[in-house]
């Protein structure tokens, strides 16, 4: 049985869902029994609660042959990285009471680094914790930045008549479809193929300047001259906050926005066939447009 952790979630629903269609048995965890119906009418099990719970997860992490773990997101949390320590210290004791043998661990390019790359420094910390698990097999997932990401910009888009944020232009990097992530996740927990720590980045189908992913997005949506503008920090952070972010988690993505164009992020990976992925920004883009036009 396979414990999936943000099982509503970009990368979670997805792989919960690969897993099902291949007959697998899946333990689905979130909070609300809404959102997880779509997969327990697919034949997944429900385990709703918290990840601030650590009793809720050791319960829930029990009996699995293999457990996606992941940080959900906490926009709102005072200090973000206290908030990755502390559900990640969760995950580590769950892990260890429930005596789950393999993980896979949705970490992020960069995790090798300790300071300078806004919210990838929890992850940083929570693979170092989970690292130091005695006999359990750790895959720590580290993908680039999600495609799924330029979602958030429609607003904008919809509102201001522009694209932006506060990485540069013309910078290329790293991008990939959340597909792909579940993708290689769901193989490597079908195979169980890793062995004690290891770590497999994931860079997409290709490295993408915002300009370039501006002008394809554009085109979908019938904004062919659709520009791209770079905010500095001080607007990028105001724009954060207006829109709900604490303090502090503003902060932490304008430091990753200025890590990515300082060009920190992913680029002393050669790309091979094994971290290079399928989906170009071209077809994430026919995802765009249909949210763009349904929302
Ligand atoms: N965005 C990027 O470019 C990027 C790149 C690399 C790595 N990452 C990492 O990827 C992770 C995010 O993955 P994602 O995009 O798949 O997540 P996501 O779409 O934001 O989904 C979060 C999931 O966690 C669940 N959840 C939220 N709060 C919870 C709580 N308190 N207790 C239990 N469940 C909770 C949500 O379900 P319910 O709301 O239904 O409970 C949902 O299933 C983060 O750790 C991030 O650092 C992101």
């Amino acid at each position: 049985m396979y414990v999936i952790m943000g099982a509503t979630g970009n990368i979670g629903s997805k792989i919960s869902k690969l897993l099902l269609d291949e007959g697998a048995k899946v333990k689905a965890i979130g909070r609300s029994a809404d959102r997880l119906k779509a997969l327990v009418d697919q034949g997944a099990e429900a385990a709703i609660g918290d990840v601030s719970d650590v009793s809720f997860l050791t319960q829930a992490f029990k009996g699995a042959d293999a457990l996606f773990a992941m940080i959900p997101p906490a926009y709102t949390a005072e200090d973000f990285r206290v908030y990755y320590n502390e559900i990640g210290t969760n995950i580590d004791r769950a892990i260890q009471t429930s005596g789950v043998r393999n993980v896979l661990f949705l970490s992020s390019v960069g995790a090798h680094l300790s300071e300078k790359t806004g919210p990838i420094k929890g992850l940083h910390d929570v693979e170092r914790k989970l690292n130091q698990l005695d006999d359990v097999n750790v895959l720590f997932l580290r993908p680039t930045y999600f495609m799924e990401n330029l979602l958030a910009n429609i607003a904008m888009i919809k509102n201001m008549g522009i694209n932006g944020s506060g990485i540069k232009g013309d910078t290329k990097f790293a991008m990939i479809a959340t597909k792909d992530i579940a993708l290689a996740a769901a193989e490597h927990l079908l195979k169980k193929d890793f062995r004690g720590k290891a770590v497999q980045e994931l860079l997409g189908q290709r490295d993408v300047s915002m300009n370039e992913a501006t002008q394809i997005l554009g085109s979908k949506i019938g904004k062919p001259d659709l520009k791209y503008m770079q905010f500095s920090a001080e607007e990028e952070k105001k724009g954060m906050m207006e829109f709900g972010l604490s303090e502090d988690a503003s902060n932490q993505m304008v430091e990753l926005n200025q890590a990515i164009s300082d060009g920190l992020i992913a680029v002393d990976i050669p790309r091979t066939a094994e971290n290079t992925t399928a989906t170009p920004i071209e077809e994430f883009a026919d995802l765009f447009a249909h949210v763009y036009k349904t929302s």
